[in-house]
């Protein structure tokens, strides 16, 4: 009997459904190419649901999510309700529940056009970055004090567990020998001036110490912005903390040519993951089909990768090159004429013309 993955998949709101739909129809024609089956589930939480139901994510579905293979999210927010309850009450409830440490950047430019850099070449931007996703600022640690009055006070605690970073870091220097590029692991951080991140210096050293084959190289946030402006060639592997890899890697989504484009995994080794497009909700395009899936299609494709489905990962991928290359794909989406479906489309129609990879 063919493999079969099941997959949980939650649209959500605004273009999610749209860009999930296009999601789902590649990864079906991936299986059938590749000889696999992928059992999808649908959950229908987001704001929708929620305003029918007043239910953000039981604890019987989250149950339910948890056996399956793999998650497609697509996006979550809606304007109409409150900021940040659907994101935390979904997205970051399986980010934490779910215990997925890392979150996965792949940062890589298909084709010269698609980057704002001047005489930037696929060449010079091939890196992924290893971004903790489970502690930092985000841990809710939180507080307002004297709230609404001159006198208010706002507190939230930045966490760095030894354990939490020494898995990230681990894990980093596993997929740099693993990449067998540069081989070499840079560790962005601001010890400088937060000083809880000697944590992350010393766990770097220590683990590195195990690593003599990876270079390590250092740099503090600020710095690394400038430099991966100026010349990203330098990044193989990245590891860094929640909050600067929050904000390293929209920066980095730019440099590969946007929201359209850019995927991420968010990963437990060995245990249910979680793939989504970096993108929001985009509420103004909502409904409209003219949203761009590629980046969702390219999280469909990390997704197998993470299920054992390495050629199948590269087919679409391979095809999405192809496109990018050939300029038939825009960057963002809405400016190009071309809809969602339609580039769903020509997604599928050059996984068919390129055939089964080697
Ligand atoms: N992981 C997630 O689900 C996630 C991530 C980011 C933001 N959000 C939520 O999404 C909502 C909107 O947030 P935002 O506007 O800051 O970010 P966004 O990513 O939704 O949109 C940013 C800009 O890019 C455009 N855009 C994004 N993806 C696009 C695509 N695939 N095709 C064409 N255009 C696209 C949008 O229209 C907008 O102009 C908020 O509620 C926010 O909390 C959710």
């Amino acid at each position: 009997m063919a493999r079969t993955h099941r997959i949980a998949v939650i649209a959500g709101d605004g273009i999610g459904p749209e860009v999930v739909r296009e999601g789902l129809r590649v990864l079906e024609r991936a299986a059938a190419a590749h000889g696999f089956r992928i059992e999808p589930t649908r959950y229908p939480f987001g704001a929708e649901h929620f305003l029918k139901t007043n239910e953000i994510f039981p604890d019987s579905a989250f149950t339910e999510v948890r056996g399956h293979d793999a998650i497609l999210l697509g996006a979550i927010g809606d304007p109409r309700i409150e900021v940040g309850l659907l994101e935390f009450g979904i997205i970051a409830k399986m980010r934490f529940e779910l215990d997925l440490y890392v979150n996965l950047r792949p940062v890589k430019l298909y084709a010269e056009h698609l980057s704002p850099l001047k005489d930037t070449t696929p060449d010079d931007v091939d890196f992924v970055v290893v971004r903790e996703n489970t502690e930092d600022a985000y841990a809710g640690m939180r507080g307002f004090f004297k709230r609404g009055t001159p006198d208010e006070v706002a507190t939230q605690e930045i966490i760095f567990t030894r354990k939490g970073v020494e898995r990230a870091v681990r894990y980093a220097f596993e997929l740099a020998r693993k990449r067998n590029r540069a081989k070499k692991l840079t560790l962005i951080d601001k010890a400088n001036a937060v000083r809880a991140m000697d944590l992350w210096t010393r766990t770097f050293a220590e683990v590195g110490a195990e690593y003599p084959d990876i270079a390590r190289d250092h740099q503090y946030i600020d710095a690394a912005c400038m430099y991966l402006v100026r010349d990203p060639r330098q990044y193989d592997t990245v590891v860094t903390s929640n909050m600067f890899g929050d904000i390293f890697t929209d920066l980095a989504a730019m440099i590969q040519g946007g929201l359209g484009i850019a995927a991420s995994g968010n990963i437990h080794p060995g245990r249910v993951s979680l793939f989504e497009p970096i993108h929001g909700s985009a509420p103004k395009y909502a409904n409209q089909n003219v949203a761009n899936p590629i980046a969702t299609i390219m999280a469909a494709s990390m997704m197998l990768e993470y299920l054992g489905e390495p050629r199948a990962a590269r087919h679409i991928e391979n095809s999405v090159a192809g496109l990018n290359q050939s300029k038939r794909l825009p960057s963002l989406g809405t400016d190009s004429g071309l809809s969602t479906t339609q580039i769903g489309d020509l997604v599928i129609e050059a996984m068919e013309k390129a055939g089964v990879p080697a």
